[in-house]
């Protein structure tokens, strides 16, 4: 009775460390761990202890014999993982635990409260002494965890309990709606702490460049995903709900997260924390059929496996892939025949296939998967009506990978709401080294650098999405707060990052600058509010989403 990871692991690796047979892979410091699309349990290794169940903040182990009928696919998953990466076992000794090290005087911004921030704080309190400042210009913590994940997706949130955590300790302090590079600036940052840690995300949408994107209609799935989740930023938004069909641009994760929302039944949506306003829009939807459009083939999709899968279990929603679109073209089949064929790859063009041959269950709403379609303009008098789409071909780019090459228009295709689902873009900071061309913070294993070539700025480090870019999930970020905090450390070890002066300075100017800021208290009085402003409905929260509301509720 092995047991199985399934689909809401967020990839934290929680878990790892209880397995007394080090059975669950890939570890937070393979290489692999970064690109996983989640970790894996060796059902030949497993003895079944159980130990790791507990551990997991999201409740994605289950034993074999637990797993629901639609769940049976991830043993075979697991089982593809380890037969394409064979662990002999005990090859591998555990890493050293990390030497401790004294912090004492030692105080660290860190700016961002999403998952980034927060294992890095995680990271630091691993060693004595030190103090943590936590800054976000939003008046709630933890980033995309609130507004970014699904609200049908409650487990993944659950991860939020970890940073609940770190943000209680007595050395740990919150100050929410304080935007760095605004109201206060780097330079004051610096001469408060000893070190400052940017962990700021990527807010903004990365745009197409498909013509016609300024059609009524047309908006990127970062909007869409703000509204539905309460983002008092946009809050005020309107989508137009009233045609049948919707086009999504691009097949990631958050494009398969906006399809579902656009088709879940309302009923459903309104047993989650949704965003008041967009229950309301969606229970008065018309939307029946949302298309995403990949511009490359099944097998290249950006969407991970367990997603797509979480998608066929949608009830009364049929999915739907042509099959002339599953077929895999030459390039695509000389990759899958490689013996290093990623298994996560090979799903994929499976699953697309199998979908293809899937009959209709006469359900009346549909999401079709397009593959190696591009769309070309958005058309439309003022607002959008059709997708023009072109038919792509594979090529071979330099670093080896396929990538899409746009070809001549096929088709027109009907819809009156599109989102752009394209990625996310990160933004520069007032006073901080800023690279344009990758909107990332330059940097080196977590040092901010003057430029992409330059040398290291003191004090200055950058870890998550504005450090690598708009990818990967949750626990992908702790990796990567581990290694900028290593730099920090390395640099304290060096006598580069000083003891700071009195902290009574730092709270005289975030008074004088943000008298109107709030703390942890102020959150958890938000957090008790919401809370019980759900529990008449069966929600587990109806979310402030006016700025005014969340700061009365904040107040003692
Ligand atoms: C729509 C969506 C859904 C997702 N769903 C999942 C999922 O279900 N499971 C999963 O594992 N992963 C999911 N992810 C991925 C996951 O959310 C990211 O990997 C993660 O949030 C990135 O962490 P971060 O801390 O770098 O950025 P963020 O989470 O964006 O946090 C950045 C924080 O910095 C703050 N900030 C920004 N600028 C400033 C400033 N100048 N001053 C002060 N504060 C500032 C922001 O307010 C924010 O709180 C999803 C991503 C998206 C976009
Ligand atoms: N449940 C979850 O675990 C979850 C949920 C949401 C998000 N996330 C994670 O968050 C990260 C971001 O997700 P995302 O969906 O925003 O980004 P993403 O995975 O990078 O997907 C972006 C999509 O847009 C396409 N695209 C980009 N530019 C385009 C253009 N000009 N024209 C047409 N298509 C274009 C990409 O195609 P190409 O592939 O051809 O470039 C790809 O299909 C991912 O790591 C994702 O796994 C996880
Ligand atoms: S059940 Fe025990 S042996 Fe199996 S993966 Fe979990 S901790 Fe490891
Ligand atoms: S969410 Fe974390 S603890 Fe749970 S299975 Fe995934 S990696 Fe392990």
């Amino acid at each position: 009775m092995p047991y199985v990871i399934t689909q809401s692991c967020c990839n934290d690796a929680s878990c790892t460390a209880a397995c007394p047979v080090d059975c669950i892979h890939p570890r937070i410091d393979d290489d692999a761990f970064t690109s996983a699309e989640s970790l894996y349990i060796d059902p030949e290794a497993c003895i079944d202890c159980g130990a790791c169940v507990e551990q997991c903040p999201v409740d994605a182990i289950v034993a074999d014999d637990d797993l629901p009928s639609g769940q049976q696919r991830y043993l075979d998953i697991s089982a593809a993982y380890f037969s394409a990466r064979p662990v002999p076992l005990g090859a591998r000794p555990r890493p050293l635990p990390r030497p401790a090290v004294d912090l004492t005087g030692v105080r660290v911004a860190v700016v961002g409260t999403g998952p980034a921030g927060m294992y890095a704080v995680w990271e630091l309190l691993e060693h004595r002494g030190v103090e943590v400042e936590l800054y976000d210009r939003a008046l709630t913590p933890y980033g995309l965890i609130r507004s970014g994940v699904a609200p049908d997706h409650p487990a993944t949130k659950a991860v939020m309990a970890t940073f609940e955590r770190a943000a209680r300790k007595p050395n740990v302090a919150m100050h929410f709606g304080v935007e760095v590079g605004t109201h206060v600036s780097h330079d004051e940052l610096l001469a408060h702490h000893s070190a400052v840690i940017y962990a700021t995300g990527a807010a903004q949408d990365r745009g197409s460049g498909v013509p016609g994107a300024q059609l009524r209609g047309v908006h990127s799935a970062t909007e869409f995903v703000g509204w539905y989740n309460g983002d008092p930023a946009r809050a005020d938004a309107m989508f137009d709900l009233s045609g049948e069909r919707a086009a999504v641009i691009g097949n990631g994760n958050v494009a398969i997260d906006v399809a579902r929302i656009l088709l879940t039944d309302p009923h459903t949506l309104a047993t989650t924390d949704i965003a008041d306003h967009a229950l309301a829009a969606l229970r008065h939807s018309n939307i029946r059929e949302v298309v995403l459009m990949g511009r490359r083939g099944p097998a290249q999709a950006a969407y991970t496996n367990p997603e797509l899968m979480a998608l066929l279990d949608m009830p009364d929603v049929d999915v739907v892939v042509d099959p002339a679109e599953a077929i895999l073209d030459e390039l695509t089949r000389d990759d899958l025949a490689c013996a290093n064929a990623e298994p996560a790859m090979r799903l994929k063009a499976q699953l697309a296939q199998e979908i293809s041959a899937r009959p209709s269950t006469g359900a009346d709403k549909r999401i079709v998967l397009r593959y190696l379609s591009s769309p070309v303009r958005f058309g439309g008098d003022n607002a959008v009506s059709t997708v023009h789409v072109a038919r792509s071909s594979l090529a071979r780019a330099d670093d080896g990978t396929l990538r899409a090459q746009v070809g001549a228009e096929i088709e027109a295709l009907d819809a009156s709401l599109v989102l752009q689902s394209v990625g996310y873009r990160g933004a520069a900071i007032a006073g901080v080294p800023f690279d344009d061309a990758n909107a990332v913070i330059p940097n080196q294993a977590g040092r901010v650098l003057t430029s992409a070539e330059g040398t290291a700025v003191p004090r200055t480090y950058v870890t998550g999405w504005i450090k690598r870019g708009p990818s990967g999930v949750i626990g992908t970020n702790k990796r990567c707060a581990r290694e900028t905090v290593a730099c920090l450390l390395d640099d304290v070890a060096n006598g580069l990052v000083p003891p700071a002066p009195e902290r009574a300075a730092l709270l005289a100017l975030l008074d004088d600058r943000r008298p109107d800021r709030f703390g942890y208290a102020g959150w958890s009085r938000i957090d008790v509010a919401e809370r019980l402003a759900g529990r008449g409905s069966g929600r587990p929260r109806i979310k402030f989403t006016d700025a005014d509301h969340l700061r009365r509720a904040a107040a003692p």
